[in-house]
């Protein structure tokens, strides 16, 4: 029988074989059983680009998110780098006067994007840059690709995808990120990469990307919502309703020669990081995207959740479900936490 010493007045005899409870007595045994950890090299950093210089602006749905004129951004990365951070997501706010039916700024290697990549590898260059491969920041209709007779036409945008990527990998980006989800891009933005000499160049795919509601502050964040204003995706994200869809896709871009695959957004999608995960072992990353960092933050300032426990505690979650890595806006916030952990 097995009494424990501060409960030896109760008549109860409990005695089970097994008490989990065992394990939880106190910090050193948790430590020492927990099955997964959130380290600083798990967090990819996603940062908004606008033109300028010294301008922070700040994002209405998004509190503690600015867009960063190319020189604060630079700082920011520094302090990034210094935090042990990885890499960074670069996403452009295009001005509206350059945006176009066919989004032809993607691939001016002149663009928001491929300044900010030479800026940042100057300037800091062991942190890692992942650039996003869609038309969304550039088009005048706000969809990720080329719009024919209303229809998001798939191949034509795949070719733009494809001088998109060559362009940012000439720039100095170390992984590209296609986030449109055309089929076939992944295949053929590999041959272009290759075929300019970017071999080394690799590609984290938006394999599972889902037409979802918790894009919202992002789209405010690139200035696309109004662009795109009451039309949808739903042509080529996926149906939130679709789990088996998603191993097909991944297949398909690992197949393609994605190096690694994304599943986005995140909390709400863990199952298929998961699935994604056992099934298929490669390098699987997952996007906590805008709308889940808005409603955390909201939860926080309200009082209601206690932001630092409830970021480390989502981050964890997707360690959980197997991911090897996170998009998040908390980077810098987690990194620091992290430190006094
Ligand atoms: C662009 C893109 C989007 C996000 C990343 N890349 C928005 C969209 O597909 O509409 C969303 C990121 C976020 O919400 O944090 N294709």
């Amino acid at each position: 029988m097995i009494n424990n010493k501060n409960e030896t007045n109760t008549h109860i005899q409990i005695s089970p074989l097994s008490r989990p409870r065992r394990l939880r007595v106190s910090p050193w045994i948790r430590n020492m059983v927990s099955e997964h950890r959130v380290t600083v090299n798990d967090l990819i950093w996603p940062v908004f680009i606008q033109e300028g210089n010294n301008l922070r602006t700040p994002i209405a749905s998004m509190p503690g998110v600015d867009r960063l004129s190319i020189d604060l951004l630079t700082l920011a990365v520094k302090e990034a780098r210094d935090l042990g951070i990885p890499a960074i997501a670069l996403f452009p706010a295009t001005p509206a006067n350059l945006k176009t039916q066919d989004g032809e700024e993607a691939f001016n290697p002149e663009n928001l994007v491929c300044r900010t990549i030479r800026a940042i590898k100057s300037a800091v260059p062991d942190i890692g840059i992942i650039c996003d491969v869609a038309l969304d920041p550039y088009t005048s209709h706000g969809q990720d690709g080329l719009v024919r007779n209303g229809v998001v036409v798939n191949d034509e945008t795949v070719e733009v995808l494809c001088k998109q990527s060559v362009v940012q990998a000439r720039a100095g980006c170390d992984v590209i990120a296609p986030s449109d989800m055309m089929d076939g891009r992944v295949g053929a933005i590999r041959k272009a990469l290759d075929n300019a000499g970017f071999s080394h160049v690799a590609i984290l795919s938006y394999a599972a990307k889902y037409a979802s509601a918790f894009y919202g502050p992002f789209r405010d964040a690139v200035g696309s919502a109004n662009n795109l204003g009451k039309s949808d995706k739903k042509t080529y994200q996926m149906d939130p309703s679709n789990s088996s869809e998603a191993l097909r896709e991944v297949a398909l871009d690992i197949a393609e020669g994605a190096d690694m695959v994304m599943v986005k957004p995140g909390m709400p999608y863990l199952d298929v990081v998961a699935r994604v995960k056992d099934a298929f072992k490669v390098p699987t990353f997952a996007y906590q995207v805008s709308g889940e960092y808005a409603m955390l933050c909201a939860a926080a300032a309200n009082g209601w959740l206690d932001r630092e426990k409830v970021i480390l505690e989502s981050l964890l979650s997707f360690k959980r479900a197997g991911a090897d890595g996170v998009l998040t806006y908390f980077a810098v916030e987690a990194a620091k936490l992290l430190k006094t952990q």
